[in-house]
């Protein structure tokens, strides 16, 4: 039987996502989005490239709710992106709305889904959906570490001049300017990249990585990144619909672990048909626990004014 998967913004985001799930052959795919015509249009589209790609993958587009009925995963994308110069936390009040209001249609038709929230700002946006939701917090989750710790795999092996398969990433933290990428446990075959590179090349590569999302901002104008996002929902849905087990960072709903209590931040989390299937507590020193309890502040100081 085919699994379904609803992307909700069939904007850059929305829509290369379905084209990277399409790709992988991993469910059928229903696009909305607001916009008449646009997730029609599109869906059409990738649907006929299917026979090209010998894919047997569904695509159809909708502003109807109801087409949704039953989906295995709902990914959330609408919302505006951000232009030059702004941060995440801009879009905060407009995205509000626009997730609410799809969470709260996306789950009246399918109770059972799990919810992948990669609206901006992300960690907000994803703890507005669980709450709309009412969901368990194995079944609400944001996708951003897998985004950005392949930002700072890209970069490592850039630099390194080592194939990408070498290198492994950890960044935790929210998606934002207080992200905390962890260069201790970031590998390229295995070898940590403190025994690597040096100090200042490391912190090149985390600031680098840090502002990832607004260096690719200031060369579009108009728009924020769309391959990558998308690729990582991907992977994201590819371990859930295949029971992988596979360990990635993305923001959990977290509810004592780290230290952190009643706030979405970015952790390790095993993804399987359950969501998250458990959080994983690995060692921090004390720079990196201070580090993620800032960026834990910042996404708190979001989530507060929100509900102000
Ligand atoms: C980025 C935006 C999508 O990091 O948050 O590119």
């Amino acid at each position: 039987m085919h699994r379904k998967v609803t992307i909700i913004g069939s904007g850059n985001v929305g829509a290369t996502t379905a084209h990277w799930i399409a790709s992988k052959e991993l469910a059928d795919i229903v696009l909305v989005d607001v916009i008449e015509g646009l997730p029609q249009g599109k869906g059409l589209d990738l649907l006929q490239a299917m026979p090209i790609e010998n894919k047997d993958v569904g695509v159809c587009g909708t502003q109807d709710y109801i087409e949704t009925a039953n989906s295995d995963l709902v990914v959330i994308t609408a919302g505006v992106p951000r232009k030059p110069g702004m941060s995440r936390d801009d879009l905060l009040a407009t995205n509000y709305k626009i997730v609410k209001d799809a969470v709260s249609k996306a789950v009246q038709y399918s109770p059972r889904c799990i919810l992948l929230v990669v609206s901006n700002p992300l960690d907000a946006m994803a703890q507005a959906a669980y709450e709309i939701s009412r969901f368990p917090r194995e079944r609400v989750i944001g996708m951003a570490g897998v985004l950005d710790s392949a930002r700072f795999r890209a970069f490592i092996a850039e630099e390194m001049k080592v194939s990408v398969e070498n290198v492994t990433a950890f960044v935790l933290g929210g998606h934002g300017d207080t992200m905390v990428p962890l260069p201790r446990y970031s590998t390229v075959a295995g070898i940590p990249l403190t025994e690597l590179l040096d100090a200042a090349t490391i912190q090149r590569l985390v600031q680098r990585t840090r502002d990832g999302g607004a260096e690719i901002v200031k060369y579009l104008k108009t728009g924020s990144a769309y391959y990558a996002p998308g690729a990582a929902v991907a992977e994201m849905v590819e371990a859930i619909l295949k029971d992988k087990k596979k360990i990635l960072p993305c923001a959990a709903y977290l509810q004592g672990e780290y230290g952190i209590n009643g706030l979405f931040v970015g952790v390790p989390c095993k993804l399987g048909e359950r969501g998250i299937e458990q959080i994983v507590e690995i060692k921090l020193t004390l720079q990196e626990q201070t580090a993620l309890e800032n960026s834990a502040k910042a996404v708190r100081e979001l989530v507060t004014s929100i509900a102000a």
